[in-house]
């Protein structure tokens, strides 16, 4: 196939969401075989929901003025992830997602993240491949797990319930927290985009007032889990002596929310991070679907065996 080198690179604009999606469902629905591609993800929505929020930016590709693909980065204080990165199929195999890497890229520099990854397909030498040739290496497995949750005794505690400096103090002491798991790591805009879009809610678990842990919880019609999934983006327990009773209880919060919601439980850990993963697949979490972590520059981050941390990085 010949290059593209009349590929147009720039930011998605909001008249091209809805085609971007489509294309995201293509693109994946058709790589893994799927009998109607465009169901793939049902209704669960990744490109809008990030699109709105400030710490994401989405850039598309465009031929003659026509989409054919599109990559998305998010910034979470310090790290930087990007994904889904989808090109049309016909236009696979042409260069056209290294053009969309390199603007990703650029975007990584101008945030000036300390560390990026992102989750692929650990059997596709392509994917593995084309990601080498952005300084990316593979390390860790992520298992994406899912669970029906059991209903709780109480009620979990939610950011949303909490207003004002409430809320300011408790967004504070998130973002202490991840800053002690690793320097500069900030969910502070993954939290706001939730809140502000009502596409889910942060669960908070505490000891005598002060923070244990925390999960960034997306449900809900249009959200990225969808009315029936609730979709841990981020979750984390304070580290330290009793980190691991502490990511327990987060677990507990996560079932008593998405039991609330009616929602079944999707998280995906590193398998780095041996305990929280070892303490997941003891409470009945059952790996749907596992992918490699590659990370830039090729060091842990926080993916360790000291830390409780749940994301995937999709
Ligand atoms: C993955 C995807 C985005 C790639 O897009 P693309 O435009 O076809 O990719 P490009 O043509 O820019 O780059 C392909 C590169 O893969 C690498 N590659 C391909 N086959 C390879 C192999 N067998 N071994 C090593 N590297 C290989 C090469 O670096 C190749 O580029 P080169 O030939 O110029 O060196 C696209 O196939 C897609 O949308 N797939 C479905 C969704 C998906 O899987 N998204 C990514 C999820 S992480």
């Amino acid at each position: 196939m010949p290059a593209t080198p009349s590929v147009k690179i720039g930011p998605l604009k909001q008249n091209e969401i809805q085609e971007a999606d489509r294309i995201v469902r293509l693109a994946f629905g058709t790589f893994l075989g799927v009998p109607d591609p465009l169901a793939f993800m049902g209704d669960r929505h990744f490109m809008a929901p990030r699109w709105r929020s400030p710490h994401v930016k989405v850039v598309a590709a465009r031929l003659d003025g026509r989409l054919i693909g599109s990559n998305v980065a998010t910034r979470w204080g310090s790290f930087g992830f990007f994904g889904p990165l989808t090109v049309l199929p016909e236009y696979w195999d042409r260069g056209v997602a290294q053009r969309l890497l390199e603007a990703t890229m650029t975007i990584f520099d101008r945030w000036g993240v300390r560390h990026t990854g992102l989750f692929t397909f650990a059997h596709s030498a392509k994917h593995v491949g084309l990601y080498q040739k952005f300084g990316y290496w593979p390390r860790y497995l992520t298992a994406i797990m899912t669970r029906a949750p059991q209903p709780q005794p109480a009620p979990p505690a939610l950011l949303s319930s909490l207003t004002g400096p409430r809320r300011r103090q408790a967004m504070e002491a998130c973002a202490k927290l991840t800053h002690k798991i690793d320097n500069g790591l900030d969910l502070a805009g993954e939290i706001r985009a939730a809140l502000s879009q009502r596409t889910g809610d942060v669960v908070l678990t505490h000891t005598r007032g002060s923070l244990d842990a925390f999960a960034v919880c997306l449900t809900g019609p249009g959200s990225e889990g969808g009315e029936k999934t609730c979709y841990v983006k981020f979750g984390a327990a304070r580290g330290g002596a009793g980190a691991g009773d502490r990511f327990d209880r987060l677990l507990d919060a996560c079932d008593a929310f998405a039991s609330s919601r009616g929602a079944a439980i999707e998280a995906g850990v590193n398998l780095a991070r041996e305990d929280a993963y070892r303490r997941m697949r003891a409470r009945g979490y059952r790996t749907a679907m596992q992918g490699v972590a590659m990370h830039r520059p090729h060091a842990a981050g926080f993916n360790h065996p000291g830390t409780y941390v749940i994301d995937d990085w999709r």
